[in-house]
C-alpha cells in the first residue's frame, strides 16, 4: 500500500500534471463540418482542473470519420480550431491529449466526407445499426478490406494527424485501441480475418497497432503518446475471443520498445460489458514500466483504492465529467454530483455541454 492521493500532482513523461484524476475521452458530435470550434474550446475549458483531458475521438483522416459530427485532425481548418481549444485549456494550466480515433469498419457513407470509403483489416461488417444525421439509422455496411497500399496510407494518416496535433498545441496523442475501432479491428479475430502478415498469429493481428505506435513515437516522441486498450469490450459489435488475454499481454509486452508513455486499460463493464478480469489487469500492469490509467465506472472511493493498491497511475473519470465540469473540486470536497442528461451526449449545441453548473 502506498500513499498516493489522488489530488496530488503526478508526472507523465515529461508533463506534470496539476492530479490524478484524467479526464476520459467521449464523443459529444458537436464539431459541425468536422471541424472543432468555439464550443468545444469552452467545454474542454470549463474541464481544465482535470490533470489530464483526454479528448473525444478525433480522426487522422476523412475515412476515420465515421459518426456524425466528429472532429478531424487532417486539416489546416481542424488544426486551427484544436488551437482555441489547447490554447483555452493551457491557459487554465491544464493538460490535453488528442485521442486518435480511426473509426475503420465503424461508420455510414452518409457520415463520411465525399471522397472516404469504409475501410478494416477484412470485409466483415459490425453487427446493428449505427445513427446517420441525413438518413436516422442505418444498418453497417460491409467496409473493403485494407490492401497493403491502403496500411501504409493509414499508417502515414496517423503519423501525420500527430504531428498536427503537436502543431496544434496539444500535449501528446491517444492511440484509440479499444472499443472496436481501426486498431481494434486488427487486434480481435473475429474483426481481422487476414491471411496475410496483418492477421492469423496473435503476433500479426498486433503487427498493425504496433507499427503505428512505432512510426507516431518516432514522429513526436513516445513521451508524448499513449495507447488505449478494452479487453473485452464489446461496444460496435466486438466479440469475445479465448485469446483476449494472451492478445492484450503480448501487445502491452510489445509496446514497451516503441517507447510510448502510457497505457490507459478500460473495463467496460459498468457500461454492460463483461468485466475484465482482475488477473489480466494485474498482468497488465505489472508488464508496464511506465504511467499506467484505469478506467471504467470510478468514483473517489474506488480511484483511491487503485492508487493506493497501486494498481494505477493515473484515474480516468467519463460520465461524472459530462455533467460536472469542476468534478475535481466536487471529489476533493465530496460535494455532490449533478445528475446526467443522456438525451443530450450526442445532439449539437450547447444544451447538456456547456451548461451544467459547478457546486460553487
Ligand atoms: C458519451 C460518451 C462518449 C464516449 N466516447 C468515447 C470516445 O470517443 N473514445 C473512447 O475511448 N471512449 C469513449 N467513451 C468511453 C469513456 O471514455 C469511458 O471509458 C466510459 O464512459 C466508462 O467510464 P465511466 O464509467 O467513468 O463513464 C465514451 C463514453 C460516453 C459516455
Amino acid at each position: 500500500m502506498s500513499n498516493v492521493s489522488l489530488f496530488a500532482p503526478a508526472s507523465l513523461g515529461k508533463l506534470t500534471l496539476s492530479n490524478r484524476v484524467v479526464m476520459a475521452p467521449m464523443t459529444r458530435s458537436r464539431a459541425l463540418g468536422n471541424v472543432p470550434n468555439a464550443l468545444i474550446a469552452e467545454h474542454y475549458e470549463q474541464r481544465a482542473s482535470a490533470g489530464l483531458i483526454l479528448t473525444e475521438g478525433v480522426a487522422p483522416s476523412p475515412n476515420g470519420l465515421g459518426y456524425a459530427r466528429i472532429p478531424g485532425l487532417f486539416s489546416a481548418e481542424q488544426v486551427a480550431g484544436w488551437k482555441l481549444v489547447t490554447n483555452a485549456v493551457h491557459a487554465k494550466g491544464g493538460h490535453i491529449f488528442a485521442q486518435l480515433m480511426h473509426t475503420g469498419r465503424v461508420g455510414h457513407p452518409a457520415n463520411l466526407p465525399e471522397g472516404a470509403e469504409l475501410i478494416a483489416p477484412s470485409a466483415i461488417a459490425a453487427s446493428g445499426e449505427m445513427y446517420t444525421d441525413s438518413q436516422g439509422m442505418q444498418p453497417h455496411p460491409v467496409p473493403r478490406a485494407m490492401t497493403e497500399a491502403d496500411l501504409a496510407s493509414t499508417r502515414a494518416e496517423f503519423v501525420q494527424a500527430a504531428k498536427n496535433a503537436i502543431e496544434a498545441g496539444f500535449d501528446g496523442v491517444e492511440l484509440h485501441g479499444a472499443n472496436g475501432y481501426l486498431l481494434e479491428q486488427f487486434i480481435s479475430p473475429v474483426t481481422n480475418q487476414r491471411t496475410d502478415a496483418y492477421g492469423g498469429s496473435i503476433e500479426n493481428r498486433l503487427r498493425f497497432v504496433l507499427e503505428v505506435a512505432q512510426a507516431v513515437s518516432d514522429a513526436i516522441g513516445g513521451h508524448r503518446v499513449g495507447v488505449r486498450l478494452s479487453p473485452y469490450g464489446v461496444n460496435a459489435g466486438m466479440e469475445q475471443y479465448a485469446e483476449t488475454d494472451e492478445t492484450h499481454l503480448t501487445l502491452v509486452q510489445k509496446l514497451i520498445a516503441t517507447g510510448v508513455e502510457y497505457v490507459h486499460l478500460v473495463d467496460h463493464s459498468p457500461m454492460g460489458a463483461p468485466e475484465v478480469p482482475a488477473a489480466l489487469k494485474a498482468a497488465l500492469r505489472k508488464a508496464w514500466p511506465r504511467t499506467f490509467i484505469a478506467s471504467g465506472g470510478f468514483d473517489r472511493e474506488k480511484a483511491e483504492a487503485v492508487l493506493a493498491e497501486g494498481k494505477a497511475d493515473l484515474v480516468a473519470f467519463g460520465r461524472p465529467f459530462i455533467a460536472n465540469p469542476d468534478l475535481v473540486t466536487r471529489l476533493e470536497k465530496n460535494l455532490p454530483l449533478n445528475a446526467l442528461d443522456f438525451g443530450t451526449f450526442y445532439t449539437p449545441g450547447p444544451k447538456g455541454y456547456t451548461d451544467y453548473p459547478t457546486a460553487g
